[in-house]
């Protein structure tokens, strides 16, 4: 099969997900849920090394930079200081015949929010099942629940001058008793919270701890992994766009004369990052710098390196300049003051911030994107994953030549042991002849298969088959 085809490529790569344990569908016996996907034992060890890496280059390599969990339920108010409440917002239309949503921007072929333009791009666009548009309208995505005893009850309010008053949640719904009309207004109910839509928040509502706990002066930095949740109108693409994902991200606190320099710093660590810790071939890569009518609400600037998806270049890591935004937002709100003293030259000012941002599973499916190949070899076509080795979920595996002899058996077992102890990554494999082992190995980019034969008992050397160039050598145990 070719991959040059981009849907072919994703459902090789989807197909490969599933087969070896990498991604499942999340509740798959039930059918599914659209934007939520569960990782199997093969995709947790690769989301853990990827998380890792970017963990030791942005916190543990660092002198300034410190991290943070935060929940991923805060106070909404934090949100609405964000402008999250108001702004955090993709265009949808409506097929009027069946109601399925879609991003009036995807549909219009734009990356825009203006409604305007996408009324005029779509007027005569009809939805993917050939039915009559809606109007273009705002929807917010942020994903909402309620906590405490009384959470999101219905409650009948009563009748009153012939209005019928029901709370639901946070909206009160009035139907005029007699009529058709019905009316429905948001109240505030102080049970309603909001899922997370970045994990940003809580650093800078931490802002202020962090920097007085760990007696931080400007530069420095919080980070930051979690969970975020988005509603997104139109998950799509596997694990590229979803509802429910990991992001990595990083606040960089500064003065704000230090804007353009840390924004380029920041730029090109994300591109390093990508090319030196995960070996990301640079062919796959490029620049996008979101004009204003791209930007989130937060940002002054903003950059995103792209990747060649199988679908498409698309965003894989933003870079932004959110200015004091978010700080001057949170003092506004919360009256709490988040100015920093620089005694030097006796000022006070809110520091700027720099964010670098990425999503955790839209890196692996680059990651995964970037390392599958389909080769010839001796008339056959394998498929392999060239992942770098100190991120394949397993460094070696470990075989005996015939699983039906004892002594082969024993000694392959001794040097499971000792390579298990040394490495922890390593996996037992003594299903099917060795080709079939080695096909298995190559799909889940094993870089190392140790096969342990009769001269084994002899010399205590072993078969150590490379994944990449497939060649054989024999060496010591001692040496692996
Ligand atoms: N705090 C800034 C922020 O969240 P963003 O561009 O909305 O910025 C940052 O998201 C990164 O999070 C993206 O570059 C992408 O890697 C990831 N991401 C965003 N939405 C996603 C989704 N629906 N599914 C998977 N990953 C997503």
């Amino acid at each position: 099969m070719s991959t040059e085809n981009k849907n072919e490529k994703m459902e090789a790569i989807v197909s490969l997900a599933k087969r070896r344990g990498f991604v499942f569908q999340a509740s798959e016996i039930y059918g599914g849920l659209a934007g939520f996907w569960d990782y199997g034992p093969l995709g947790v060890e690769l989301l853990n090394k990827l998380k890792a890496e970017w963990w030791r280059a942005v916190v543990t390599e660092s002198d300034n930079i410190f991290g943070v969990d935060g929940a991923i339920i805060q106070n909404p108010r934090l949100w609405e200081a964000s402008g999250h409440v108001a702004g955090f917002t993709d265009p949808m239309v409506e097929d009027t015949v069946n109601g399925k949503r879609y991003r009036a921007d995807h549909l219009a072929g734009i990356d825009s929010t203006d409604l305007v333009e996408l009324t005029e791009l779509l007027k005569d666009k009809k939805s993917p099942d050939g039915n009559p548009l809606s109007e273009p309208r705002i929807f917010n995505m942020m994903m909402k629940s309620w906590v405490g005893p009384t959470a999101g009850d219905i409650k009948i309010k009563g009748v009153n001058n012939n209005v019928l008053k029901i709370e639901a949640g946070d909206a009160l719904i009035e139907v005029a008793t007699g009529t058709d009309e019905v009316k429905v207004t948001r109240i505030n109910d102080p049970s309603a919270v909001y899922l997370r839509p970045e994990t940003a928040g809580s650093i800078f509502t931490n802002y202020q701890n962090v920097r007085e706990t760990m007696r931080a002066k400007l530069p420095f930095g919080i980070a930051q992994t979690g969970k975020a949740f988005r509603n997104e109108i139109s998950p799509r693409d596997f694990i590229f766009r979803v509802r429910e994902f990991e992001q990595m991200e990083m606040q960089y606190f500064i003065k704000p004369d230090n804007q353009a320099e840390t924004y380029e710093y920041w730029r090109q660590f994300a591109w390093k990052f990508l090319v030196e810790r995960l070996g990301i071939d640079e062919e796959n890569l490029q620049w996008h710098e979101h004009d204003a009518n791209e930007r989130a609400h937060y940002a002054a600037a903003a950059h995103d390196i792209y990747f060649k998806f199988p679908q498409g270049f698309k965003e894989l890591w933003g870079t932004h300049n959110r200015t004091d935004f978010d700080l001057s937002n949170h003092q506004r709100v919360s009256g709490k003051d988040m100015n920093y003293f620089e005694s030097a030259d006796e000022e006070r000012f809110i520091p700027y911030v720099i964010e670098s941002s990425v999503g955790v599973s839209r890196m692996l499916l680059a990651v995964l994107s970037d390392a599958y190949r389909e080769e010839e070899i001796n008339g056959e076509t394998r498929v392999v994953l060239k992942l770098k080795p100190e991120l394949a979920p397993y460094l070696y595996a470990v075989s005996p030549l015939l699983k039906n002899k004892p002594e082969l058996v024993a000694k392959a077992r001794e040097v499971y042991d000792v390579l298990k102890k040394k490495h922890g990554n390593v996996m037992w494999d003594d299903n099917g002849n060795i080709g079939k082992r080695y096909r298995r190995q190559d799909e889940i980019g094993t870089p190392y298969c140790v096969v342990i034969d009769f001269d084994t008992l002899e010399d205590d050397t072993v078969t150590i088959r490379d994944r990449d160039t497939t060649e054989q050598k024999r060496v010591a145990i001692k040496e692996l």
